[in-house]
């Protein structure tokens, strides 16, 4: 908590430590209620500066002893959060004792407790809430660490790095870790606790013995394998398309049920969100087990690029954060279907990413001004960062890619770099100018790309019109022009991709078909063109921005049926849904014959990918229409979208029957693509049918009661909550409830299924389950199935006309604000997007908003997001 109005820290501002810390030495006693910290510190100095400043927060400074000699208060100085050592020499060793209490300890950074273990996260700044230490990334230490602790309560005690040795003595467990690579404090780690563990092995290709183990609490043994799978299939992967090899004998991996964020990499030691880890059929859809093969792999893939090379500061983040989404993102394409990653991972942008722009925190990939970090691990550092390395990687194509990223690990190595020097190295490495690309890094907002085409038969010549602009952001104007890769295709009357030669080769890479879009009018005309082509652009989201341009609804039809490219293929499906539900709002909507050919071409497409089929027959969320407008009225969204999802339901009713028929084939549950893709469009059908259809519910009521796995229980729970009546509704749910009660994972499931409904989700019902004895309020995952769910997806509850919805998140928001300012902060995020709201509704969240700020005493994290939410 704080008292003054916390102050901005600035990229500008950055100065190089003044002292290194060349080993640390770390020795934890742990005792009920209290935690003992000693530290020994070796320290050296870097260049003339003679002051070190140790962070520190809500830590009881024992003692402190420099060389041995104990100091008095007289000999430091103590500011905000920080111990102040001045006139030093060119090394040192420091001790020091602190006593801090995990058990109190409800922000969950730092060392905490959850449930019956001990563990830590100290990303972004953690560690000082441990001990007084220089707690930035570009202070790399040594670490040996010994943990003390209750032998028969604490029987695993794991640090980083490799066992060194172990005993026990008194009825205390003694162990000592070392890790010989130096890393900065944010990948400390420290777990204790009665846990289980799981064995594997996997080979390095250089023939290493790596020992890989996952550490449970007993009751999820049996939800291991498929993450250590996961993790053996990252391992080879990153082995063989980024020659990435792993560096120690052990790679541990410990599931925690209190964590605040989805998982980290601490060197050799990752700790993840149980929900991000755990899986077996019966309790986890096939949801769960994508995103945790994209977790694993991702904290996996921090090993070389965040913790070989790390940050030199946190401006820096998107360095290793966007670079490890864009490596995982490649790994989950490569498991599975390409495009339907493609896919996901777009709309994943253009709904989050792109409100977050058109909202008060737009901030660039590289931020140059920050009052609490924790508030910039968001879509834009994370998703828009890895769509920058993305468009580098189509800039550069596969092979220049490569060398620039094998230039990077080898270049820098051990150190603490900044973004400059990720593009440096693709520069150097491919001898190419990437300056005005750096723009990418430093410019905030969503580029806006207007298209005209012309078409001169005679001349069979196409010409291509492009215009950029960035809009405005908070503190940025002016933007300049940025490189944008576009890449283009020309689709023909039979549907086959004509050549595309444009008459200005230096714009164009023929090996991507990309064209390099660079100026902020920039004019390409095409020779040679036969007949007027459909004008694919932007084919597999090349670039991150919103596309001006009108393609005719028969032309959308057409690219729906034949692009080439499955990604735009189903963004003018997305489109048509669109636009349907536009005309459904202003009371004018009827399908025509075509679209109904259209749609009937998809679902009976048996050659292609059935879980590209689903993508194609989804209409867009609520968030997406909303995104997709300047100004929107989400009841009036959810209305119209109903009355097309009707319209589609009915329309096509015998074929969703036929087609869940079809799939609904029994047999062994198997967390692989092809079993994915089919239940996925199966369970879409189920929906569907059951919208339209009693006859659809009752199969769902079916599936409910004989399901052998969680994916289509859930699909089944879900579709009677959305399309059956109420009391098929709360029965399905009150059965769910009783089966699963002790499976606190899928009780969350349970949660958000209510609470993100547009029928259950009323603030009303939100109210009540905040009361169930399966809520918590500590657990930041239930708060995320409650109170997140309903504000994020129960859009038209959440904006209903009494402000109710409004007044529910405040309310959490100022509860969790002392407790748990991370979580207090994320969950405000819907608020904050007041100015794009309907006037009403736009004024009782802004009323919101003033009613958390006049609480006072705000945490800096929830002060920096309404702050700038109410500028
Ligand atoms: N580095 C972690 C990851 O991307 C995220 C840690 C975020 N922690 C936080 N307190 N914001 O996997
Ligand atoms: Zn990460």
């Amino acid at each position: 908590m704080r008292d003054a109005q916390p102050k901005a820290i600035q990229l500008a501002d950055y100065r190089a430590p003044a002292y290194e810390v060349t080993d640390t030495h770390l020795r934890f006693e742990l005792h009920d209620g209290y935690t003992l910290v000693h530290s020994n510190l070796s320290l050296k100095q870097n260049g003339d500066e003679t002051e070190l400043l140790l962070n520190g927060q809500d830590l009881e400074l024992i003692s402190i002893k420099l060389d041995g000699k104990l100091l008095s208060e007289a000999d430091y100085t103590t500011a905000e959060e920080a111990l102040i050592l001045s006139g030093l020499g060119a090394s040192h060793t420091l001790e020091m004792t602190t006593r801090i209490y995990p058990e109190k300890n409800t922000a969950l950074e730092g060392l905490y407790r959850s449930g019956g273990m001990y563990c830590t996260q100290c990303e972004a700044e953690g560690f000082r809430r441990i001990t007084y230490y220089p707690d930035r990334p570009d202070v790399m230490s040594v670490f040996t660490t010994e943990i003390i602790a209750d032998a028969a309560r604490y029987p695993v005690l794991l640090s980083n790095g490799n066992p060194v040795s172990e005993k026990i003595e008194d009825g205390k467990k003694h162990v000592v870790w070392h890790d010989p690579h130096k890393k900065p404090a944010y990948l400390f780690a420290l777990v204790a606790g009665d846990l289980q563990v799981r064995d594997d092995h996997f080979t390095t290709c250089s023939g290493r013995e790596v020992l890989l183990r996952i550490f449970v609490e007993p009751q999820n043994v049996d939800k291991t394998e498929y993450a250590l799978d996961a993790l053996k299939r990252s391992m080879r992967w990153d082995e063989e398309v980024y020659g990435r090899e792993y560096d120690l004998d052990i790679f541990m991996i410990v599931a925690v049920d209190d964590f605040n964020m989805g998982a980290m990499e601490n060197k050799g030691l990752n700790i993840f969100n149980s929900s991000c880890v755990l899986a077996n059929p019966a309790t986890a859809t096939d949801a769960a087990y994508q995103r945790i093969e994209a977790i694993v792999a991702h904290e996996y893939f921090h090993n070389w690029s965040g913790n070989r090379v790390t940050c030199r500061d946190w401006f820096q983040l998107s360095l290793k954060e966007g670079f490890t989404v864009f490596r995982d993102a490649g790994f989950s394409a490569d498991m599975n279907s390409a495009t339907v990653k493609r896919i996901e991972d777009a709309t994943m942008l253009r709904t989050v990413q792109f409100a977050e722009d058109g909202g008060p925190m737009a901030h660039p990939v590289q931020p140059d001004s920050y009052i609490e970090i924790s508030n910039f691990y968001t879509v834009t550092i994370y998703e828009k960062g890895a769509e920058v390395v993305g468009m580098l990687h189509k800039i550069l194509g596969e092979e220049g890619f490569r060398k620039g990223s094998d230039l990077y690990f080898e270049r820098h190595d051990g150190q603490a770099v900044t973004i400059n020097e990720f593009v440096q190295a693709m520069e150097d490495a491919n001898d190419v100018d990437l300056t005005q690309f750096r723009l990418w890094y430093k410019q905030s907002g969503t580029p806006v790309v207007e298209v005209l085409t012309q078409y001169d038969h005679a001349a069979e010549r196409l010409t291509l019109n492009l215009r950029q602009y960035t809009p405005d952001t908070p503190g940025q104007t002016d933007k300049k022009p940025l490189w944008i890769p576009v890449q283009l295709g020309l689709i023909g009357h039979d549907g086959e991709d004509m050549e595309v030669r444009p008459d200005q080769p230096d714009f164009w890479t023929e090996d991507s078909q990309v064209l390099h879009f660079r100026e902020a009018e920039q004019t390409f005309s095409f020779g040679g063109v036969v007949e007027e082509p459909v004008v694919s652009l932007f084919r597999d989201f090349s670039a991150p921005v919103r596309i001006h341009y009108q393609h005719s609804q028969s032309a959308l039809r057409f690219m729906l049926q034949h692009d080439s490219d499955g990604f735009n293929r189903w963004d003018a499906g997305q489109q048509l849904m669109l636009h349907w539900i536009e005309l459904a709002e202003k009371g004018r909507f009827k399908f025509t014959q075509d679209d109904i050919d259209a749609l009937h071409t998809v679902i009976n497409d048996v050659e292609l990918d059935p879980a590209m089929v689903a993508y194609l027959l989804a209409l867009p969320s609520e968030s997406y229409i909303a995104e997709s407008r300047p100004q929107y009225d989400p009841v009036a969204i959810h209305k119209a979208r109903e009355q097309v999802m009707a319209a589609l339901a009915d329309t096509l009713s015998d074929d969703f029957k036929a087609c869940y028929q079809r799939l609904n084939v029994s047999g062994d549950y198997q967390p692989v693509p092809e079993d994915m893709a089919r239940r996925s469009l199966k369970n879409l059908a189920l929906s569907y049918w059951a919208k339209a259809d009693a006859e659809g519910v009752e199969a769902a009521r079916l599936q409910f009661s004989s399901a052998d796995n969680m994916t289509d229980q859930m699909a089944a729970l879900r579709t009677l909550v959305a399309h059956g009546n109420q009391a098929e509704a709360e029965q399905a749910l009150a059965e769910f409830y009783t089966q699963w009660q002790q499976d606190s994972l899928v009780v969350n499931q349970w949660l958000t299924v209510q609470c993100g409904s547009s029928k259950l989700g009323t603030p009303a019902h939100i109210r009540q389950l905040l009361e169930h004895e399966a809520f918590d309020w500590r657990n930041p995952n239930k708060v995320r199935s409650v109170i997140g769910a309903f504000a994020n997806q129960a859009l038209c509850h959440f904006h209903g006309a009494d402000g109710e919805g409004y007044k529910l998140l405040a309310d959490a928001v100022t509860r969790l604000n002392e407790s748990n300012p991370q979580i207090a902060s994320r969950l405000l995020t819907p608020l904050t997007r007041w100015k794009r709201l309907v006037p009403n509704q736009s004024q009782m969240m802004k009323s919101e908003l003033q009613r958390i700020m006049d609480h006072g005493s705000l945490s800096k994290d929830v002060y920096e997001v309404v702050s700038k939410s109410l500028m």
